[in-house]
């Protein structure tokens, strides 16, 4: 069976994308499900929290997007959680210009992820904070988008512009493309803000917003620092334990789809 392919997208910065595609990783891996990540944002943020120092890598996914190397030149295992990953670095900067001219430039992710979707359970894949060139492989290589957001004033206003984006993919590129569901993070539960922008998250989105929430958690800060998901780093923290349950709401929720 092909593997359920996870686009982490938002194109506001700092929302916790790639705490999400890190620990969501890391807690699929360990309940015995075979991940890969994918990081594909010039910043290496997934790729150092994976453990792997981005600075000193040969070959990323840019190589792979320009069709420079194979899927399986690219891969590594990581050596802080149970996932493959497939690294990036700064030099992935440079494929945005590069593409442009290039065919298929939209779908070189996908095309490369066909040939090992049957090795995994599930692929996610952790985009940059903007709507570009990059974002668009990653939506359109998946199956569905999970999209992390912190409940604040203009959290709502910068949703609609991603769901433009979807639908756009959608209609010329990756028709089947899902909204998987949105994710609560760095959630304060005593800010008012925070729970009126809540409500009316799942006043609009019903089911499709996690009941999991994720907590502000300061493991879940530090664990990126020292190379690690936060369940490697403190694995009774409320951060790792967040993200245990979150992964245990998609299995259920994938499960269930598979059954019907
Ligand atoms: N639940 C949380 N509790 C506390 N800190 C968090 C939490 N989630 C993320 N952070 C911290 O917030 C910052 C932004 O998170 P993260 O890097 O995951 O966001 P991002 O959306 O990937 O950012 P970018 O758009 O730059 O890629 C990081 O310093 C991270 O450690
Ligand atoms: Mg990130």
């Amino acid at each position: 069976m092909a593997a359920k392919i996870l686009a982490v997208t938002n194109q506001k910065g700092g929302v916790g994308k790639t705490t999400t595609t890190v620990n969501l990783g890391a807690s699929l891996a360990a309940a015995k499900q075979k991940v890969l990540l994918v990081d594909l944002d010039p910043q290496g943020n997934a790729t150092m929290g994976s453990g792997i120092d981005k600075g000193g890598l040969a070959k990323t996914v840019y190589h792979l997007l320009l069709r420079e190397r194979t899927l399986e030149e690219v891969r590594m295992a990581s050596p802080a959680a149970r996932y493959d990953l497939i690294p990036a670095n700064r030099e992935l900067a440079g494929a945005e210009v590069e593409l442009v001219d290039l065919p298929n430039r939209e779908v070189r992710l996908k095309e490369a992820l066909e040939k090992v979707s049957a090795d995994y359970d599930y692929i996610l894949i952790d985009c940059p904070p903007a709507l570009n060139l990059l974002t668009v492989n990653g939506l359109c290589a998946a199956d569905a988008v999970m999209i992390p957001m912190q409940c604040e004033y203009y959290a709502l206003e910068g949703l609609s512009d991603l769901i433009k984006t979807i639908k756009r993919v959608r209609s010329k590129l990756n028709p089947s493309l899902e909204i998987e569901g949105l994710l609560r993070t760095m959630f304060d539960p005593r800010n008012m803000l925070a729970q009126q922008v809540s409500d009316q998250l799942q006043q609009h989105f019903g089911d499709k917003v996690y009941r999991t929430v994720i907590p502000r958690n300061v493991r879940l800060a530090e664990a990126p620092s020292f190379g690690l998901p936060a369940l490697v780093h403190d694995r009774n923290s409320k951060g790792a334990s967040a993200y245990l349950t979150l992964a245990g709401e998609i299995l259920n929720r994938h499960h269930e789809e598979n059954v019907r």
